[in-house]
């Protein structure tokens, strides 16, 4: 009998989302991604001790390189969260990333930069892709901000549906929302449906699970990025899953093509309320972790006894 796990492998490419490497080595993902607060979990391991360093950019490469022996694909770097503001800040960190992973000898083809998808994200990705530095689009909760991403030409986004079921929860004072009602799951179905509808090449991969069903929902979409604990759970859940998305069911909806600039970028991404709060909020929790890093980093290198 199949198990769910091998039977989603089959509709879309899964991905791990942790900065665990043993787990990353265990479940055998195409693609892994990381960002500042899985990585602050991850440097609390004293397993990934040797990892660290007083430079907190060498200790996310370094992540990133002990994660891609286990893996045949890309690995997901994020670009400090203080820069989601400021294009050229974020350029020249992305640049940073790349540089540090050529020393490694890791080729900026297994490398993706993530980015907030601010509206100086977007376009600090723009110019990235341009150099062939890849970008994957995060903290992305509105279709303002899809539509932006896909204008850009980046490689990657990844919608988010967790972090959407959990606005709405709190904002319907409701415990939980049944699949078929989630708007997590419906905004990334929106926004996949709109890539393939008209032919855009970046590539959707959901993130931010909070239960199965959710993952299960949005079998057939490119990449599904997936924590652990619920690769675990479909790895013991039995039974084939049918397949939910397809280019062929995107092709056959009936649905607007769209070009915002700035301002129209802004103002339709403002008119969202769970965007507008989960973008502000997540950067600010990415923020938060980061400064923990850094802490963490200063009073591990002021331990280590002067040579
Ligand atoms: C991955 O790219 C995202 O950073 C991750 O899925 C966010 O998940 P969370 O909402 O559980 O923090």
């Amino acid at each position: 009998m199949t198990t769910q796990l091998e039977s989603l492998r089959s509709h879309s490419l899964v991905v791990a989302d942790t900065g665990d490497i043993e787990a990353v080595a265990r479940w055998k993902p195409q693609d892994a991604t990381t960002n500042p607060s899985l990585l602050l979990t991850s440097a609390e391991d004293p397993r990934y001790r040797h990892l660290m360093d007083a430079d907190m950019d060498r200790v996310f490469v370094n992540f990133g390189c002990e994660i891609l022996k286990h893996i045949p694909g890309r690995v997901s770097t994020e670009v400090d969260a203080r820069l989601s503001f400021d294009t050229q800040g974020s350029i020249a960190k992305a640049q940073r990333f790349i540089s540090l992973y050529e020393k490694q000898g890791v080729k900026r083809e297994r490398v993706l930069i993530k980015l907030a998808s601010t509206w100086e994200g977007i376009k600090a990705a723009e110019k990235l892709e341009r150099e062939g530095i890849h970008c994957n689009m995060t903290l992305l909760f509105s279709f303002a901000q899809a539509v932006a991403c896909a204008d850009a030409g980046v490689t990657l986004i990844s919608p988010f549906v967790g972090r959407i079921y959990d606005w709405y929860k709190a904002s319907r004072k409701v415990d939980d929302i049944p699949v078929e009602d989630d708007p997590g799951v419906a905004s990334v179905a929106r926004i996949y449906t709109y890539y393939k509808k008209h032919g855009y090449k970046v590539q959707v991969m959901g993130a931010s699970f909070r239960k199965t069903g959710q993952i299960l929902a949005l079998a057939g979409c490119d990449l599904l990025t997936i924590a652990p604990d619920l690769l675990e759970k479909l790895s013991k859940a039995e039974g084939a899953i049918p397949r939910m998305l397809s280019p062929e069911k995107a092709k056959a909806q009936s649905m607007e093509k769209v070009h915002w600039d700035e301002k129209a970028f802004r103002w339709e991404h403002n008119q969202d309320a769970m965007a507008t709060d989960k973008l502000a909020e997540g950067i600010r929790r990415f923020d938060a972790d980061a400064r923990k890093l850094e802490k963490l980093l200063t009073s591990l290198a002021a331990a280590v006894p002067a040579k």
